[in-house]
């Protein structure tokens, strides 16, 4: 799969460790940034990830803040994407099950890198079920439609 990645100053160094694995996974890393350790506005780093998952340049995403929420809270504004804010395997494999998640949200204050690593492996190793999780996932897309026409 295409990944397109990003963090910003507190989850620099573990965006690196997983984009280790995701290569030696065999996935391609699109890295959006940041790039370095000064201070910058997760928002803008969580837009470019998910703009490139809605637009399809990258298959999933993978955004990696000091706790997820900041990352989590703005690419879900971005239609299409679904985003997952994870500390555990379980939640991982079931976000990928059931509701098709497609931007994985990691705290790097949050979880230790051999929690994140398992937790990377958890999501690329589960895939979509389909059936009644469509349905479901179906009316989350059609609320965002709904939300976005009532902003019109
Ligand atoms: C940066 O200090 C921190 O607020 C940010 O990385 C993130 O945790 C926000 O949700």
């Amino acid at each position: 799969m295409r990944f397109a990645i990003g963090c910003d100053h507190a989850g620099l160094s573990l965006k690196a460790t997983l984009a280790e694995r995701l290569q030696q996974r065999g996935h391609t890393v699109q890295d959006l940034g940041t790039d370095g350790p000064a201070s910058c506005d997760y928002a803008d780093f969580a837009e470019a990830v998910a703009r490139a998952v809605s637009q399809g340049q990258a298959d999933q995403g993978l955004l990696v803040c000091g706790t997820g929420i900041g990352m989590s809270i703005a690419a879900n504004k971005v239609p299409g994407v679904r985003a997952a804010v994870l500390s555990d395997t379980f939640s991982a494999r079931s976000t990928r099950q059931h509701n098709d998640a497609n931007v994985l949200c990691l705290g790097e204050r949050v979880v230790g890198a051999g929690l994140a690593l398992d937790i990377l492996d958890a999501w690329l190793d589960a895939s979509f079920e389909g059936g009644r999780h469509q349905r479901r996932v179906d009316k989350i897309t059609a609320l965002e439609a709904s939300a976005s026409r009532s902003h019109e």
